[in-house]
């Protein structure tokens, strides 16, 4: 099986892999999701748990998904089917690929609602400018989330733009967009962060606030947050990187490139963080802000900025594309278990899941809005299903990809397709065997209270 190629295609390099992959993790989660799960959480100390559940949980786990895709070749349920049958395994594993399809579809109805914000704003930066003023630019982001036509036009047109590049296959759009589309994001990151400087007192106040850590600001919850966002930002636990994996040529190593994805994600993360705290401090705005962060702070920047006009329309634009080449992957798993089973063309795959997927969208869109009193658990549509996913279906799709392939695969297959030195294969095996699944076990337990 080791030799045997996808039904959907492969990737035309090793390159190609790394920038798609990267192109998967990179996303909302780094800029959006990241800063202001930071701020609600206190800063520091949130940061470090989320260092390293990112070292010692969402590496080893990015390198057993991609693995188990790669080994299986085809949609993250069918490989969990062929991979159980290889290693006697009970069939039911492939549940686990069900449960990583419907979280992929989850997540992508509300990312698409905030990548329609950033496009949005994409033309409130083209007509309007920026304006330098804090209080004009939150009442601009309140009166936007308000409507809920405006929210759910762009969530529709960013639904549009997931498909139609879904629709052409791993190849086609993809790989070409991403080249050109990561170097540029990361130079205006940088650029953001040189801005942040100048705020002088402020820089060093964002600084201190990120990585000076206060245990007394996190408890339970907050440390599921950041493990749940360890998974989040990498893009592990659903099948995304499984799928990937799936179109990744025999012979490129999985560890190297994991290490790649996983350090590329935490960098950008950390500029965006390190361009975005020191101007919420500048101007005198709450780090806990939520969801709207970014879009009550960036545009200050632009606003004040020689140039601002321009690099605003640019950032967001970015941002858009880094948005759309994570939501791909987060509707790929569904969209191959559909060609693969039921003989659809990929057009007609990606309509109907599309369509499904922009339904509970909808739903997210009018929670910012016009249900914003509708509550589940007492938590908002948007809120509910960002804890349900992230939380909850992600380290427990995790914890199960851990399991798999460290205990039920065999250790021949495991080792034929990691093809790596004795060291670094026990060093993997022992966190993949123990370190990662114990970890997110008593995050869960500390959770429950048994803790
Ligand atoms: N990693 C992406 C981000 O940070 C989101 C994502 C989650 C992608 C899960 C794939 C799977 O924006």
């Amino acid at each position: 099986m080791a030799n045997t190629k996808s039904i959907h295609g492969e990737w035309s390099s090793r390159f190609a892999y790394i920038l798609a992959a990267t192109g998967s993790a990179v996303g909302l989660g780094n800029i959006w999701k990241f800063p202001y799960i930071t701020g609600e959480n206190g800063g520091g100390a949130f940061v470090l748990v989320y260092l390293a559940c990112v070292l010692a949980i969402g590496i080893p786990i990015m390198i057993a998904e991609t693995m188990m895709g790669r080994r299986g070749r085809q949609s993250p349920i069918n490989t969990l089917t062929t991979l159980s049958a290889e290693a006697g395994a009970h069939k039911s594993w492939h549940y686990l690929g069900w449960m990583g399809v419907i979280a992929g579809m989850l997540i992508l109805s509300y990312y698409s609602v905030i990548a329609g914000w950033a496009n949005a704003y994409v033309f409130k930066a083209i007509f309007g400018g920026f304006s330098a003023d804090a209080v004009e630019v939150k009442a601009t982001f309140d009166d936007f989330i308000a409507s809920p036509m405006q929210l759910v036009f762009w969530h529709t047109l960013f639904m549009i733009a997931t498909m139609s590049v879904v629709m052409r296959g791993v190849k086609g759009g993809l790989e070409k967009a991403v080249q050109l589309l990561m170097p540029t994001l990361l130079g205006l990151l940088i650029l953001l962060v040189a801005y942040a400087m100048s705020t002088g007192e402020a820089y060093f106040q964002g600084l201190a606030f990120l990585f000076s850590p206060d245990f007394s600001e996190i408890d339970g919850d907050a440390i599921l947050t950041a493990m749940g966002h360890a998974f989040f930002t990498l893009g592990l636990g659903m099948g995304a990187i499984m799928v990937y994996g799936s179109y990744l040529p025999s012979g490129v190593s999985i560890v190297k490139t994991s290490l790649y994805i996983a350090g590329a994600d935490t960098i950008v993360a950390l500029l965006a963080g390190i361009a975005i705290f020191p101007l919420v401090f500048a101007n005198g705005l709450e780090p806990g802000s939520g969801p709207g962060l970014i879009f009550q702070t960036l545009p200050i920047a632009f606003g004040n900025m020689t140039g601002g006009w321009l690099f605003g329309i640019l950032f967001f634009v970015l941002l858009v594309f880094a948005a759309l080449t994570s939501s791909i992957s987060l509707i790929e798993p569904v969209v191959a278990w559909l060609v693969e089973n039921k003989g659809y063309s990929r057009v007609k795959a990606s309509v109907m899941s599309g369509v499904a997927t922009w339904a509970v969208g909808v739903t997210v869109a009018l929670s910012f809005n016009e249900w914003s009193d509708f509550t589940i658990f007492g938590k908002t549509i948007f809120n509910f299903l960002d804890y349900l996913t992230a939380n909850l279906m992600l380290p427990i799709g995790g914890f199960c990809i851990a399991v798999f392939a460290a205990w039920i695969m065999h250790d021949k297959h495991v080792r034929a397709e990691l093809d790596i030195p004795e060291q670094q294969y026990m060093l993997w095996k022992y966190l993949a065997s123990y370190v990662a699944p114990a970890a997110v076990f008593l995050v869960f337990l500390q959770v429950l209270g048994v803790l």
